[in-house]
């Protein structure tokens, strides 16, 4: 099968990936198959340890497959890829850098025109509500402040694929909610696409087009929910909406109660 006319964003074919190490060899992905359209909001579910982490990797290119393929924007991933952003979730700031510096670091790293890089790192800080917080450092800033910065380093270079690894993980369950309306509306304005791995079923179903889940070691796909959600989702109606409940529901039935003590909110 030839990857050249693949109109895919993401593309994942028959993917497994075996860890060997002296004292252990193990098999974090066996035969993974999926595809994300351009523009698509993807969330990843499953439970720690089985594979969310590595898929995000293989996507980016950090690591290549010990069996099948991975392409991103139809071309064959060889080797670390510079058309993604990467959002940990950890910010991962430099202390000693203004946010706005922080923002500004991708720009160094890859040689943009300075003027682009200021114009667009304007824009992100107006995007994601940071006006007024530029020339504030690490420490001074919220972890909620702090994501924001982050995901402004990521978006800087205009990447038409945004990975995500629980971005929000280590945040207050309001900020969350919070980070959640914004990152969908952000995701609207940018149009690019975005792999989200999280732990949460209603932080996936809230922000995603369809949200793929995947089994404990080793990781497969478990399967897909297509969420059925408008594309307007207000929060407090969204919890509400029969749509929402069926999906989570759903979700929780795939990984089965095991897994869903772990994957819980
Ligand atoms: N570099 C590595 N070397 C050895 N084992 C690894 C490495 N990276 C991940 N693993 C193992 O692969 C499995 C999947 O890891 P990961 O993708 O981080 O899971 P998740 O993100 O779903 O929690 C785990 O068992 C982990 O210990
Ligand atoms: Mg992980």
């Amino acid at each position: 099968m030839s990857g050249s006319m693949s109109s895919y964003a993401v593309e994942i074919a028959g993917v497994s990936v075996r860890f060997r190490t002296k004292k252990r060899d193990v098999t974090a992905l066996h035969d993974v198959t999926m595809h994300v359209e351009p523009g698509e909001f993807i969330a990843i579910v499953g439970p720690s340890g089985c594979g969310k982490s590595t898929l995000l990797k293989l996507a980016s290119g950090l690591l290549a497959p010990s069996a099948g393929h991975v392409r991103l924007q139809g071309e064959d991933v060889t080797g670390a890829r510079k058309d993604v952003g990467y959002v940990f979730q950890k910010a991962a700031l430099l202390e000693w850098r203004t946010a706005r510096k922080n923002i500004l670091l991708q720009a160094e790293m890859r040689h943009m025109p300075a003027r682009q890089a200021r114009e667009r790192t304007d824009e992100l800080i107006a995007m994601t509500g940071l006006t007024g917080f530029e020339d504030a450092y690490p420490h001074e800033l919220s972890g909620g402040m702090q994501q924001r910065v982050a995901l402004c380093r990521a978006l800087l270079h205009r990447p038409p694929v945004l990975l995500m690894d629980e971005p929000f993980g280590a945040l207050d369950a309001l900020t969350r909610e919070q980070m959640n309306v914004e990152l969908r509306r952000i995701w609207q304005e940018t149009g690019t696409t975005v792999l989200l791995v999280t732990h949460s079923i209603s932080e996936a179903v809230y922000l995603a087009d369809r949200v793929v889940m995947i089994t404990a070691r080793p990781g497969t796909v478990a399967g897909t929910v297509d969420i059925e959600l408008p594309a307007e989702r207000d929060y407090g109606r969204t919890m509400s909406a029969p749509e929402f409940t069926d999906a989570t529901r759903r979700i929780r039935e795939h990984l089965g109660a095991a897994q869903a003590e772990v994957v819980g909110d």
